[in-house]
C-alpha cells in the first residue's frame, strides 16, 4: 500500500467539514471588512523567499521544499504567502496608485518541519494583508478583522502577544547592547545561538532550547531601543487595542521566525492548543515591497494555521454538523420514482437531503442511516403514497410522525433553521 507522503494528509469527513465552515466564515468576514481574495501559485522562484523571509531563518535554512525544475529554474513550494502576495502585487502593478490595498488568501503551504501535533509539512493558512498605510490605526484595523473572525468562529481563551521589533535603522543600538549581554553569558547558550548572534541576534530571543530561555533572563529589551516614531507607533497601537477591548500582553522576546518584520510583531496563542503552538502570527513589514523590487509601500498582516483552527473547532464544538442530516428511503419501485422526484424538488429549493438508491429492505436502510449519523429518515412506501404522506423517523430519539407530502419542504426548512440557530 502506498501512503500519503510523510507530513501530508488527506482531508475528508469531519475535519474537512470544519475547514469548509471556517473558510465560509473567512470569506464573509474578509469581504465585510473590504478585503479581496488573491490566489497565487504554490510554486514561486527561490528569490521571492530568499529576499524576504531571510537567510538566517529556519524556513530558508532547513525547511524549504525547493528543487530545480525541468527548465532549470530554482523553484520553491511556498512556505508562506506574504512574499508571494507581494510578488504578485508588484507584478500586477497594484501599487501604481498610493491607495491602500486589502488582500486575503486561503491555501496550502509547505515546510519541511519536524512532525508534532498540529504541525504538518503541508499545512493550510488563511492570511490577510493591508498595503499602503503605515499608521498604528492600520495595524488596529487589521487586528480588528482578525478578532472579528476569531470571535465568529466562537474562539475564546485567546491571548494577543505583541512586541515592537523597531526598524532596520533602530536595531543596531539594540544589537550592540544585546551582543554585550550575550558575550557575558556565552557558555550558557546553545551552539545554534552562537551562530544566530552573528547572523541575526533577534533569532537568539526566539530560541526554544530551555537553557537558552533561562540564560536570557535580564536581557536588554528591544522596546527600550526604539526610535521615536516606532515608540509612538507602539504606544498608540496599545491605546487603540485597549479602546477596542482586544486583550493583549507585551512580550519582549517575541520576534517571529521571519526576517521581514518592522515595528509591530504579534502572535495569538490559544490555551486550548498545546503549549508551543501559536495559532497565528503576523506584523508590520514596511520594507518588504521594496526588498522584492517594488515601490516603498508599507504592509501589515497575519496568517493563521487552518489545520490548528480545525483542531480547535473539533475540541470546542465537537463533530461538525452533517451537511445532509436527512435521508429519504423509498420502499419499492413506485416509491423510488416518487422519492427521486421529491428529492429533485428539495435540492432545487436548496434543502439538503440524501437519497437511498439501493433498493434494500427498510431494516438495512435504517441501519446504514444510523451508522452514518443521519438525524432524520423520511420513509416512503406504497401505502403512504396512496395517502399522500410519508413517515418521518427521528433517528436520535426513535420517535416518528406522519407528514403530508406537500409539507415536506416546509418542515425540513423549519428543522434546518432551528439547527442553525441552536
Ligand atoms: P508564521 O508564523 O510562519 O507566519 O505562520 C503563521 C501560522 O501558520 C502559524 O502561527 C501556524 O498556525 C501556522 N503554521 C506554520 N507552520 C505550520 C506547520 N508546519 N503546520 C501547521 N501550521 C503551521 C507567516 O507565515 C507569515 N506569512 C504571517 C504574516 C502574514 N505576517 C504578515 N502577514
Amino acid at each position: 500500500m502506498v501512503l500519503a507522503v510523510k507530513g501530508t494528509r488527506d482531508l475528508f469527513g469531519t475535519e474537512l467539514q470544519w475547514f469548509q465552515w471556517i473558510e465560509s466564515i473567512c470569506h464573509r468576514c474578509m469581504q465585510c471588512h473590504g478585503y479581496s481574495e488573491i490566489r497565487t501559485p504554490i510554486l514561486e522562484e527561490l528569490e521571492v523567499f530568499k529576499r524576504s523571509v531571510g537567510e538566517s531563518s529556519d524556513i530558508i535554512n532547513k525547511e524549504m521544499y525547493d528543487f530545480i525544475d525541468k527548465g532549470g529554474r530554482h523553484v520553491v513550494m511556498r512556505p508562506e504567502n506574504t512574499a508571494g502576495v507581494v510578488r504578485a502585487a508588484i507584478q500586477h502593478k497594484f501599487f501604481e496608485t498610493s491607495d491602500p490595498k486589502r488582500l486575503y488568501y486561503i491555501g496550502p503551504m509547505f515546510r519541511y518541519e519536524r512532525m508534532q501535533a498540529g504541525r504538518y509539512r503541508q499545512f493550510w493558512q488563511i492570511g490577510a494583508e493591508i498595503f499602503g498605510a503605515s499608521t498604528p490605526e492600520t495595524d488596529a484595523e487589521n487586528l480588528t478583522l482578525l478578532f472579528d473572525f476569531l470571535n465568529e468562529l466562537g474562539l475564546k481563551n485567546l491571548m494577543l502577544s505583541i512586541n515592537s521589533v523597531g526598524t532596520p535603522e533602530s536595531r543596531p543600538a539594540f544589537y550592540s547592547a544585546f551582543r554585550e549581554f550575550f558575550d557575558k553569558a556565552e557558555s550558557q547558550f546553545c551552539s545554534d545561538c552562537h551562530r544566530r548572534i552573528l547572523e541575526n541576534p533577534l533569532r537568539v530571543l526566539d530560541c526554544k532550547v530551555p537553557k537558552c530561555q533561562v540564560a536570557l533572563e535580564g536581557h536588554p529589551i528591544i522596546t527600550d531601543f526604539l526610535d521615536e516614531e516606532s515608540c509612538k507607533h507602539h504606544e498608540r497601537l496599545k491605546d487603540l487595542l485597549t479602546a477596542l477591548h482586544i486583550p493583549f500582553a507585551e512580550n519582549s522576546r517575541l520576534v517571529r521566525g521571519l526576517d521581514y518584520y518592522t515595528r509591530t510583531a504579534f502572535e495569538v496563542l490559544s490555551s486550548d492548543l498545546g503549549a508551543q503552538s501559536a495559532l497565528l502570527g503576523g506584523g508590520r513589514y514596511d520594507g518588504l515591497v521594496k526588498q522584492l523590487g517594488g515601490p516603498d509601500v508599507p504592509g501589515f498582516g497575519w496568517a493563521i494555521g487552518l489545520d490548528r483552527l480545525a483542531m480547535l473547532m473539533q475540541t470546542i464544538h465537537g463533530d461538525a454538523q452533517r451537511n445532509t442530516p436527512t435521508i429519504l428511503i423509498p420502499m419499492g419501485e413506485t416509491a423510488a420514482t416518487k422519492a427521486i422526484v421529491l428529492a429533485k424538488e428539495l435540492w432545487k429549493a436548496g434543502i439538503p437531503i440524501q437519497l437511498e438508491t439501493r433498493n434494500v429492505p427498510l431494516k438495512k436502510a435504517l441501519q446504514t442511516a444510523n451508522r452514518q449519523g443521519f438525524q432524520l429518515a423520511l420513509i416512503l412506501g406504497d401505502s403512504e403514497i396512496e395517502q399522500g404522506v410519508l413517515t418521518a423517523k427521528d433517528l436520535t430519539k426513535g420517535s416518528q410522525e406522519t407528514w403530508n407530502l406537500d409539507t415536506v419542504a416546509e418542515k425540513l426548512k423549519a428543522i434546518l433553521q432551528l439547527a442553525y440557530t441552536d
